[in-house]
């Protein structure tokens, strides 16, 4: 029996950060995780590290490079002949990518001190001042600590009646893998999955069809970004179909069926090679042994925590994709840290209002904050300034005018109520947004602030010009 001051279950983003942040605190701390590598050895990052964020990313950004050689450098004067692609030296890179970040991971815990278990760790008992918990796997233990903090992430979510087989019918892990570009590449759901991984395949050749079952496009999204995301993607030969019923899913040897009736109520047969199921994701408690201690789940399977991610039993945690809230890396990652500094003592907080969002298509869908809908649905009164990258020297140069930055402020004080940009390197240019946002920022605030020129940033500031009606370059 190994004694610990905290216990974190779950080493993706979470966990091993909640278990680094914790030591940090002068923490005794273990971290237990089950990932194992091809070799089955440690795989600590969760599925952000092995089959989502990372790789995803990775394999975004080889496509990209393949496209641009493909349909843009000719435009800078770049000839290139036989242009091809080695599916199987990009799923190296990838798996490379991945790899270094695992490595990263067992570096950071050397490095704060944090003892790393490798196997499933499941509560065994309530004991006198704690918990029991015991690890199974490559490392076998019995361990206690007074604080428990469970991160186990979440799972794909599966089509009902049609199981993961990750050879023809794939979750985000066979996507991630596939060894060759299929001719025809199928995908039910066009949330943010759907649209990374469709854009990957169909930059490299794949023709691909996503079925989607809403009849609004990315109904999260402020309804003017999406509609030119929309346009953007379609122009591209991604096919969208919403609104559609996916009925019989046939697998057969090499390919798989679709049939679904369309927003009409037309029936049609979708034939692929692949189908990736990107239709959201369920909290991940298997192996947990929950029942053990009389941990609360929701019906989802979710597990039952408060705004400060505390649980229904005293001393236990539980942060990220399997509780409530969006299923992002740095939302699991900032209450991580929140709950080691509540153990601490002090007052970790998570602003919900300003957590980032990022689709790392072409081009990419960056927002944080209130969307126009929603301001329209509270009776909220607004101003909202646009400005299109068109317009932006940057972009001119960087060949890349597509999309636009768009501020909405509260129409009397002028406060930032949300950000939303589709274009080249939204990812990065919402962080701009993001603390404007947290500094309780006014339009006018950003619109007076020197940014470079030329830059991307130019097109925030002028948007936030613009909400004034008054920008300088449109
Ligand atoms: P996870 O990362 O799922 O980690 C949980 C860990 O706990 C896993 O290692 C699991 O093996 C382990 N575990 C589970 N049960 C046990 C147990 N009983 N004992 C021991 N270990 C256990 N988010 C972003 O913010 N940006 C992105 O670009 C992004 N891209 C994504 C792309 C894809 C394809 C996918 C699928 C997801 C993506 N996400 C992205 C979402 C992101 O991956 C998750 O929000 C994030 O990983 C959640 O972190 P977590 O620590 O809660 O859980
Ligand atoms: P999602 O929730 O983003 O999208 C799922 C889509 O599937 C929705 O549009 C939904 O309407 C549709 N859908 C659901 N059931 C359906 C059905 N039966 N038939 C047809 N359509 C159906 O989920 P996704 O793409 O699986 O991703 C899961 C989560 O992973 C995301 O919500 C996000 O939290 C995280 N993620 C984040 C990324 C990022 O931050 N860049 C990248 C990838 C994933």
């Amino acid at each position: 029996m190994k004694n610990f001051d905290i216990i974190v279950i779950g080493g993706g983003p979470g966990g091993y950060i909640a278990a680094i942040r914790a030591a940090q605190l002068g923490f005794n701390v273990a971290c237990v995780d089950e990932w194992k590598n091809a070799k089955g050895g440690p795989a600590p990052g969760g599925t952000c590290t092995n089959v989502g964020c990372i790789p995803s990313k990775a394999l975004l950004q080889s496509s990209e490079h393949f496209e641009q050689a493909g349909h843009h450098f000719a435009e800078h004067g770049i000839g290139l002949k036989d242009l091809s692609i080695d599916v199987p030296k990009m799923l190296a890179r990838k798996d490379t990518v991945v790899k270094q970040n695992n490595d990263g991971i067992l570096y950071l815990f050397k490095k704060n001190k944090v003892t790393f278990f490798h196997g499933r760790g499941s509560f065994a008992k309530a004991v006198e001042g704690g918990y029991e918990v015991q690890v199974s796997g490559s490392d076998q233990e019995s361990l206690t600590a007074q604080q428990v903090i469970v991160a186990t992430g979440s799972n794909a979510r599966a089509l009902p009646g049609v199981p993961f087989d990750e050879e023809q019918i794939l979750s985000n892990d066979g996507a991630l893998r596939i060894g060759g570009v299929p001719k025809k590449l199928g995908l039910i759901g066009s949330g943010v999955i759907g649209l990374e991984m469709g854009s990957v395949w169909r930059r490299l050749g794949a023709e691909v069809t996503i079925l989607e079952g809403l009849p609004t496009f990315l109904g999260a999204v402020d309804e003017q970004i999406a509609r030119e995301a929309h346009k953007a993607f379609t122009k591209q030969g991604l096919k969208i179909e919403l609104g559609v019923k996916v009925g019989e899913v046939k697998t057969g040897k090499k390919s798989v069926s679709i049939a679904y009736t369309d927003a009409k109520g037309a029936e049609h047969k979708l034939d692929v090679d692949k189908l990736i199921i990107s239709i959201g994701r369920v909290p991940n408690t298997i192996g947990l042994n929950a029942e053990a201690v009389g941990l609360k789940l929701d019906e989802r399977g979710a597990i039952v925590v408060d705004d400060e991610c505390r649980t229904n039993l005293p001393g236990v945690w539980a942060v990220g994709d399997v509780v409530r809230g969006p299923m992002l890396a740095h939302k699991a990652e900032e209450e991580g840290v929140a709950v080691a500094e509540r153990i601490a003592g002090q007052h970790g907080h998570v602003n919900f209002n300003t957590v980032p969002w990022v689709i790392y298509t072409s081009p990419e869908i960056a927002w944080v904050g209130q969307t126009e809908q929603q301001l329209k649905a509270a009776g909220r009164a607004y101003k909202a300034g646009t400005f299109p990258f068109m317009a932006n020297g940057r972009a001119r140069a960087l060949g890349d005018t597509t999309g636009m930055v768009k501020f909405l402020a509260d129409a009397a004080s002028d406060e930032i109520l949300g950000v939303h940009i589709v274009g080249p390197y939204a990812s990065e240019l919402i962080a701009e947004a993001v603390v404007a946002m947290e500094f309780k920022a006014s339009a006018e605030d950003i619109a007076r602030i020197c940014h470079a020129h030329p830059s991307l940033s130019e097109a925030t500031k002028e948007a936030a010009l613009a909400v004034d009606k008054r920008t300088l370059n449109f």
